[in-house]
């Protein structure tokens, strides 16, 4: 067992630290080929993806004494204290010296990058140059750090860590259900691809929250339920109300058209398009109508096999799913489509107008186009969105009987998941449709 095992997944950054701690721990043989070995490590990537995981495994895994710093006192006393933490660790040498969330030691601006906190670790870096010390950093985001301090010789290594995703994610989502107890059928690969995109420390916290779910219901275990719950509540902030304590919606009462009816057939329209064109591209989907609220959402997954010019495609077909669900089913324009169609728009402005998928005559830069091509831009968006549109109603009318029991899933459990949706597409069969 080595000081990386902590850390699940991310093989190549593992094998890249392994690296650095190698020239920590055995610096002789890299003395006699003449190489100077890294003085520090930038460690960039929004929060929860696990920098600081990482830095403590590095620390440990060098065997030497760390001294760590994180702005966590005003300005003048802070530049004391990130010359006295250098000053620790030139004393106790060989060390590392750990700059934890280094973009929150300053207020930096791109006009203002030098502030003194910044040219206060500068000045550190380089005295410390010829010493067996090294630095270490965290950041969220490096555009905000003085360029100089990221230059080779100082950090000399900026490692990028990304969200999870495939099989690193659904490690990470096996390894916090692990810990807990929960029912056998608890698939981490389902967890891993609701949560795709969101960081390690989201994964973890659904997995938690899904336990609280089922500690405050006197569960003994937890159960997919409650992990949906939780993914709903995290990703989309909804209420944590279990199934149980929700107004009742029979299909019957779907027949004409009322606020919940609305509702729940505009997401099984957005599921039912996505899964018909992408199968096993919806992952979650959630109908809220309780206490006169109308919530809902539909949570798409875009697998690393899809065309990605068919996906950007798709989700504009996808994005008009909602209201040609309204449309199909009580012959009525949807009035809860307006977000939808703006995103629809923005979708197929990107198509035409970036990507130029109709031609390069209408590409634009939107600075200095002139108003002659803005019109027929607008004309070919206008012509893009009426035709996806149509799309969206064809698709829906050959996989009515899909859709028909993606709304009754809807109706009756409110959230359903991937692997609710995988079993209505295996017992209804699809029509597939060319785009
Ligand atoms: N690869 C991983 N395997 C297992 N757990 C992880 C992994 N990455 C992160 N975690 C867990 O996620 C949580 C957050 O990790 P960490 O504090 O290292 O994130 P961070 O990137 O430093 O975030 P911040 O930018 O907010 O400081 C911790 O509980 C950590 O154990
Ligand atoms: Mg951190």
């Amino acid at each position: 067992m080595d000081a990386f095992d902590k850390i699940i997944g991310y093989s190549s950054i593992k094998e890249e630290l392994r690296q650095i701690g190698d020239t920590l721990k055995h610096r002789e043989f890299y003395d006699k080929l003449g190489v100077r070995t890294p003085r520090g490590l930038l460690l960039c990537g929004e929060p929860g993806v696990g920098k600081s995981l990482m830095a403590n495994a590095l620390i440990r895994d060098s065997g030497r004494r760390a001294f760590c710093c994180r702005k966590d006192v005003p300005g003048g006393d802070f530049v004391k204290k990130i010359k006295k933490v250098f000053d620790a660790a030139l004393q106790n040498e060989p060390s590392v010296v750990c700059l934890e969330d280094m973009d929150k030691f300053s207020d930096t601006d791109e006009f203002h990058p030098d502030t003194e906190e910044y040219v206060t670790v500068q000045s550190c870096l380089d005295q410390v140059r010829e010493k067996q010390i090294f630095v270490l950093a965290t950041v969220n985001s490096i555009r905000s750090l003085p360029p100089s301090l990221c230059r080779a010789g100082r950090f000399d290594r900026v490692i990028v860590v990304k969200p999870p995703r495939g099989q690193d994610a659904v490690g990470i989502a096996a390894h916090y259900l692990q810990a807990k107890s929960h029912m056998d059928r608890l698939d981490p690969q389902v967890i891993a691809k609701i949560m795709d995109g969101k960081s390690c420390a989201e994964l973890e916290a659904v997995i938690n929250q899904a336990g609280l779910y089922a500690g405050y219901e006197r569960a003994d275990r937890i159960s997919m339920e409650h992990v949906l719950r939780a993914c709903a509540q995290t990703l989309f902030n909804t209420t944590a109300q279990a199934r149980d304590g929700q107004e009742d919606i029979s299909l019957s009462r779907c027949q004409t058209i009322t606020a919940p009816a609305q509702l729940i057939y505009h997401e099984a329209g957005h599921a039912a398009v996505s899964e018909v064109l992408c199968p096993g591209s919806v992952t979650l989907v959630y109908a809220n109508t309780a206490g006169g609220e109308q919530d809902g959402f539909t949570r798409y997954y875009q697998d690393k096999d899809t065309p990605p010019l068919y996906w950007q495609k798709s989700r504009i077909i996808c994005s008009l799913g909602g209201a040609a669900a309204v449309d199909q089913k009580f012959g009525l324009f949807d009035p809860g489509c307006r977000q939808d169609l703006n995103q629809a728009f923005a979708q197929a402005r990107n198509l035409i107008v970036d990507i130029c998928i109709h031609g390069f005559s209408l590409h634009g830069n939107g600075f200095n186009d002139s108003q002659q091509l803005a019109a027929r831009q607008e004309t070919a968006i206008a012509a893009e969105i009426e035709m996806c549109y149509k799309k969206a109603k064809e698709i829906l009318a050959l996989n009515r009987d899909f859709f028909q029991q993606l709304a009754a899933a809807l109706a009756e459990q409110r959230l359903i998941s991937v692997t609710d949706i995988q079993a209505l597409r295996e017992k209804c069969g699809i029509v597939p449709i060319a785009l």
